[in-house]
């Protein structure tokens, strides 16, 4: 991907500190982490292809080369790290509120599974390491069948992207996230529930949350002041945070 192919709107723009795309590499996250921090702003690394991707949970994620957008978004944040437990929800929303704007039907399933008709369409991984804060993005644009990924999954085109291209479904994101990790920075999670409330698939919705050997069965009622999901059990309301926990849908 050459940086010639964004189309990228000024706010954007001055929010770019650093635009790389290499063939290939292990992980687009140990890439980005080894390159320095900007000083203001976020750098994007991206890549044809990994080899090494990296998933939650400590997953690998699998990716065919072409097909697919991975990429990832680091910059520093001046806040403590517990004002950070948020990101996952807000990032998510940002990239599903873009891509609606392309015309896909997409949604997030808690915390930041970005999902069209219950099918994994992407994945996000933040992880920080000191004052870096790296948003890796994985995203299926237009994939053979029969692939061997083991959950069921979708692409940007069956979500009603006709033909996803590359530059602009990148410029697409870049232009949603960048400017909302600023606003994220100044105004907090505050700023992005209601498009949060507008992409939570799981809002209403029975499911079974998995917890080491525990399993908590409730209705999914949204998210937590510090961006966990609320979950109405017949113990009460209980909350429950990202790398902890696992949710599925019960019925
Ligand atoms: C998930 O498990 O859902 C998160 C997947 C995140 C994958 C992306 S691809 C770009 C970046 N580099 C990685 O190694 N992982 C993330």
């Amino acid at each position: 991907m050459d940086e010639s192919r964004l189309r990228l709107d000024a706010s954007t723009a001055a929010e770019l500190a650093a635009f790389d795309w290499l063939r290939e590499v292990g992980s687009t996250q140990d890439e980005a982490f080894a390159r320095p921090l900007p000083a203001r702003g976020a750098r994007v690394l991206g890549a044809d292809r990994q080899t090494g991707g990296r998933g939650r949970r400590g997953r690998a994620w699998l990716a065919p080369p072409g097909g697919t957008l991975a990429f990832t978004v680091m910059r520093g944040f001046d806040l403590p790290p517990r004002a950070l437990a948020p990101l996952g929800p807000v990032v998510g929303a940002v990239l599903a509120g873009a891509l609606r704007g392309l015309g896909a039907d997409v949604g997030v399933k808690w915390p930041n599974d970005l999902v069209s008709a219950d099918r994994k369409l992407g994945g996000i991984l933040i992880e920080a390491r000191g004052a870096a804060v790296a948003i890796g993005i994985g995203l299926n644009l237009d994939l053979p069948d029969g692939l061997p990924i083991d959950q069921p999954w979708t692409d940007l085109r069956r979500a009603g992207v006709a033909s996803p291209e590359p530059g602009a479904v990148l410029s697409a994101l870049l232009c949603g996230l960048l400017p909302a990790l600023a606003r994220f920075e100044r105004e907090g999670l505050g700023a992005f529930r209601e498009a949060w409330s507008q992409v939570d698939v799981l809002a209403g919705r029975p499911v079974r949350v998995l917890a080491g050997e525990a399993v908590h069965e409730g209705r999914a009622m949204g998210l937590a002041e510090d961006g966990g999901l609320r979950v109405q059990e017949a113990s009460g309301e209980r909350i429950h945070h990202a790398g902890e926990v696992s949710v599925r849908v019960a019925a």
